[in-house]
């Protein structure tokens, strides 16, 4: 077995000062040297820990890239255009963001032989023909964002088929968690939760029998620890928990959670949207001993409480 986590290393996080980024950059800045790419349009540089060295920039600025590739042994690319409804609005910022940027990272990435963990998508398989969905099932996206996705899923593949580059996909179902901040654009939990706090009604899009798997923050480092180290190389991994609740429960838990009077208002359906998501997480299980820690109401609960100190 391979060790869990990377040490000694000297790892670039593109998009490290956003949500996933910023945690995972503190999972690995005890062991490692981190270095953070990050734009700041969405991410914070309050959320970089303060042994990480910050260069703000974009992964499309070659000058900046070949700066804090030099020397690297490895990248997690998690820097993206993240919201499905963005990418409806303006496909073309969303492929320039999600493909181009992905490609200049990854030739960076061949110029230094660095291992490649890249955020993929659970938006790659569209409407799925069976839930929990494995890794092999047909993909068809409904967003230019899972179009996206999967064209960076299959580019990652093919660096270590054709260069023989170290490249992980992990397909992220939907993550959650403090630090997801809240906007027009954020993950739904983020929404409601932010609804719930300040009075508002909650929104549920079109019925809420619509179903996600919600993965919680510490997951989702930990399978890139785990992907950082594995041997399983050049494969792709689906990153949920396995389970799946609707969304119109997940209005409930969350006004349960935060004891709330706001009510639940119900408005049109969100075009293109996909109505049921749950991972089948037997391949991270057996590949990259990824386990769920973290059960979804304790996860809920864990994020109402920091969303109630901002
Ligand atoms: C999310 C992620 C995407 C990720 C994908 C993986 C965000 C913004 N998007 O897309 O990056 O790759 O999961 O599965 O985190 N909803 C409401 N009311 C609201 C907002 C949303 O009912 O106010 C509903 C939506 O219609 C949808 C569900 O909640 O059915 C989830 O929406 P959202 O959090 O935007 O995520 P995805 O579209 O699943």
């Amino acid at each position: 077995m391979p060790p869990d986590r990377p040490a000694d290393q000297t790892v670039l996080i593109t998009g490290g000062a956003g949500f996933i980024g910023s945690h995972l950059a503190t999972a690995l800045v005890s062991d490692n040297d981190v270095r953070i790419l990050d734009n700041l349009t969405t991410g914070q540089r309050a959320n970089v820990p303060d042994e990480a060295t910050l260069i703000e920039g974009d992964c499309r600025d070659a000058d900046a890239l070949a700066r804090v590739t030099d020397g690297v042994d490895m990248v997690f690319h998690e820097a993206a255009l993240v919201s499905v409804q963005q990418s409806i609005d303006d496909p073309q910022q969303s492929h320039a963001i999600n493909v181009d940027a992905t490609l200049d990272v990854l030739e960076a990435a061949r110029r230094e032989d660095a291992r490649v963990v890249l955020a993929s998508s659970a938006a790659i398989y569209g409407h799925p023909e069976r839930v929990p969905i494995p890794e092999s099932d047909p993909k068809g996206p409904t967003s230019p964002y899972g179009l996206d996705k999967l064209t960076i899923d299959h580019y990652v593949r093919q660096y270590h088929e054709l260069y023989g580059l170290e490249t992980v996909a992990l397909r992220y179902f939907n993550a959650f968690g403090p630090g997801q901040v809240a906007s027009d654009y954020s993950g739904v939990i983020s929404i409601f939760l932010d609804q719930a706090l300040s009075g508002e009604p909650i929104t549920v899009d079109g019925d809420g029998s619509q179903t996600r798997d919600f993965v919680f923050i510490d997951d989702i480092v930990q399978a890139n620890l785990r992907a950082a180290t594995t041997d399983a190389v050049g494969k792709a991994y689906n990153i949920g928990t396995g389970e799946a609740i609707s969304i119109r429960e997940l209005a409930e838990a969350v006004q349960d959670i935060t004891v709330t009077e706001s009510e639940i208002v119900h408005t049109e359906p969100r075009p293109g949207d996909i109505e049921h998501s749950q991972a089948d997480i037997s391949k991270a299980e057996a590949y990259l001993d990824y386990e769920p820690t973290v059960a979804f109401r304790e996860g809920l609960a864990r994020t109402a409480k920091w969303y109630r100190t901002q």
